[in-house]
């Protein structure tokens, strides 16, 4: 099969990383016989400088037309000063927004090899683990396209005055909120059989009408232990029982915050994929996906061979598995990630603290190349 995929490298070590999983992807390609194509795109600082826009019409129409999109990081210091709606980061809303990605899945596991990097007392973990295991496998749905960060914003009062104020607006419609919901739950049939709704149902109404929706879909959805959180006390029990949670589903912003938390449990934010996806469309071969590692574009130390290329990697892989439906392909990166770690090797963000661990600093082509290697012998 011939799949087109939109490459957004971005800013930072975007490219850098970015390259890597294309290599990757080409290479899975070869070995299950697909083909990849790649079509290159600017969004983000470097768009900003080429075009004066973050998100060019151009980029957003081909993004459209292509079957599947993988986006590097965007922003950076040079681009700081610059207005709200001129700001590198106004690409990734208008993409997540033109692509209709809606559902935004942020896997946090931790994996066995990287127990060391993980900051959580080994008894912290295993005492919340259903086995009583030092780790814990969690999948944030972050509610990507509606809430505070595309609701309704604006000043008003004379800039200086005392009373002059700032708004923005936290919305959802039943729409927005039952589409991920039912995503989530699709998720949580797919893993342990666990969700919780994390919210701040005791204070905003927008969150008690997410557990009004919420317990509906419970009622239609039996098989599924549902549960609910208020997000302080979820941003609490992240650090004292990571282990309790399976399914995560919450809205935009607090799901931003959450998998930012959750992303240093996991070892290091080096380590996280996620996947965007929306609804199919008529016309479409496949639903809308946007894959992206989380770490952003991390400019101090772009372009020394210093970035970790996995979480960049394992989206590329998320894409198979999400997009496409090629699960074994999906599950072949995953496991020659698994191996390169497994060998010792280890960049500067996920090394272990221990001296004598049989640990060996690489830089990202050499972890890279250690995925290639595992996926050729696999
Ligand atoms: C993320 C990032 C973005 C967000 C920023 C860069 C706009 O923090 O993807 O989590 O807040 O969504
Ligand atoms: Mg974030």
């Amino acid at each position: 099969m011939n799949y087109s995929i939109a490459l957004v490298p971005g800013d930072g070590i975007g490219p850098e990383v970015t390259s890597k999983a294309v290599d990757v992807l080409k290479f899975t390609g070869g070995k299950f016989g697909h083909i990849f194509n790649f079509v290159e795109l600017e969004a983000g600082g470097c768009a900003i400088d080429a075009t004066g826009e973050p998100l060019p019409d151009s980029t957003l129409e081909a993004a459209r037309r292509s079957d599947a999109l993988l986006l590097g990081a965007v922003g950076g210091p040079k681009w700081e000063t610059q207005p709200g709606h001129l700001r590198p980061e106004r690409a990734l809303l208008g993409l997540r927004a033109g692509l209709g990605v809606f559902a935004n899945l942020r896997p946090a596991t931790l994996l066995p090899q990287l127990r060391e990097a993980c900051p959580l007392k080994e008894e912290v973990l295993r005492a919340s683990h259903p086995e009583g295991k030092p780790t814990f496998d969690i999948l944030i749905v972050r509610e990507l396209t509606g809430g505070i960060y595309f609701g309704e914003r604006g000043r008003e009062g004379d800039e200086k005055s005392p009373d002059s104020s700032a708004f923005d607006t936290e919305r959802y419609s039943r729409a927005e909120i039952e589409r991920v919901l039912l995503t989530a739950y699709d998720a949580a049939a797919k893993r342990r059989g666990k969700l919780c709704l994390v919210d701040k149902a005791n204070v905003l109404e927008s969150s008690r009408f997410w557990r009004e929706i919420c317990a509906e879909i419970a009622a239609a959805h039996k098989n599924i232990e549902t549960s609910y959180m208020y997000v302080d006390n979820c941003a609490m029990q992240l650090v004292r029982a990571p282990g309790q949670f399976d399914v995560i589903v919450t809205s935009n912003i607090f799901g931003d915050i959450l998998s930012d938390e959750a992303s240093v449990l996991s070892g290091s934010i080096g380590m996280l994929a996620s996947a965007s996806i929306g609804a199919k469309e008529a016309g479409r071969k496949y639903p809308p996906g946007m894959y992206e590692p989380i770490h952003g574009s991390a400019p101090d130390i772009a372009g020394k061979d210093l970035a970790n290329p996995l979480a960049a990697i394992l989206s590329a892989a998320m894409m198979l598995r999400y997009s496409f439906s090629l699960e074994r392909e999906a599950l072949a990166i995953e496991a020659a990630v698994n191996s390169a770690l497994d060998s010792g090797l280890r960049t500067t963000d996920i090394a272990g603290r221990a001296k004598d661990s049989g640990e060996k600093i690489v830089g990202t082509n050499e972890m890279a190349t250690a995925v290639m290697k595992a996926l050729e012998n696999a």
